[in-house]
């Protein structure tokens, strides 16, 4: 039975989180707003939220048919989800496959070069402090997490990115660099949380090298919808195609 929405109890910058009448499950409403920057830079992108909900539902959804554990129970609609209620452990884990963004910026290194290795980087969320990069010793010098959780999410971290980086390259996108979140439940379970989206990802064309995310709006490249759009697109005809 699908628990009813109750009162909101979170607000961040691209959903909402409702508490439901069972105290385990929450719902998660993605909005159509967009920030970049840290919230500098604002605006609203028409149909965003349904997208993103409608991508993270497909992505977990895989993610869990190759043995990822995730919040997600069930997409309910076009813009809300029914997830397990977790405790967000505040590290925004990013790992990257091709150096772009804030790497190439901080590193002088040239956008689109692909490194040898992943590149496994943690971030303390916090916005008041621009979620700045931190170590493992800083996180457990904070108290966000113990070594051998640390240890679990960069583990799962790296697969999820393996089965993700194989799945976009199946249809023609490139995985340049993804956001992940773990949340803990309160068994003490780890779990992927938050969404797996254009908003959390760089996505480029294998053959085109164009941007199908975020960065679309973070530098002013217009289109944005669209290539969010066929992100989704592209991901719904490849389950279509899959047999479990
Ligand atoms: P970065 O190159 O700006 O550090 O971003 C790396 C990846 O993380 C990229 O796919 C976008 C994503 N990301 C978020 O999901 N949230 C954020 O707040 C930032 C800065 C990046
Ligand atoms: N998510 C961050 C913000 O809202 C930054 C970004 O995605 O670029 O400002």
């Amino acid at each position: 039975m699908i628990p009813e929405k109750q009162a909101l109890i979170y607000e961040g910058k691209a959903k909402q989180v409702y508490s439901t009448t069972n105290p385990d499950d929450v719902i998660i409403r993605y909005k159509d707003d967009a920030t970049a920057f840290n919230g500098i830079k604002k605006s609203t992108i028409a149909n965003k939220g349904l997208i993103n909900n409608e991508i993270t539902s497909l992505i977990f959804e895989y993610l869990a048919h190759k043995g990822i554990v995730t919040h997600l129970i069930q997409r309910l609609d076009e813009r809300e989800q029914l997830c397990k209620k977790v405790h967000i452990i505040k590290v925004e884990v990013i790992i990257r496959n091709v150096i772009a963004g804030s790497m190439a910026k901080r590193l002088g290194l040239k956008e689109g070069m692909i490194p040898p290795n992943r590149i496994y980087e943690m971030c303390y969320k916090n916005d008041e402090y621009q979620d700045p990069l931190i170590n493992e010793d800083h996180a457990v010098a904070m108290g966000i997490a113990n070594y051998e959780e640390l240890d679990r999410i960069k583990k799962a971290a790296l697969k999820i990115n393996q089965y993700l980086y194989e799945f976009m390259d199946n249809i023609g996108i490139i995985l340049v660099d993804l956001k992940l979140e773990f949340g803990k439940d309160r068994f003490g379970n780890i779990l992927l949380a938050d969404e797996i989206s254009p908003d959390t990802c760089r996505f480029w064309d294998k053959s085109t090298q164009k941007k199908l995310d975020k960065d679309r709006f973070r530098r002013d490249l217009g289109n944005i919808e669209e290539a969010y759009e066929e992100i989704r697109d592209r991901i719904k005809q490849a389950l279509r195609d899959t047999t479990w």
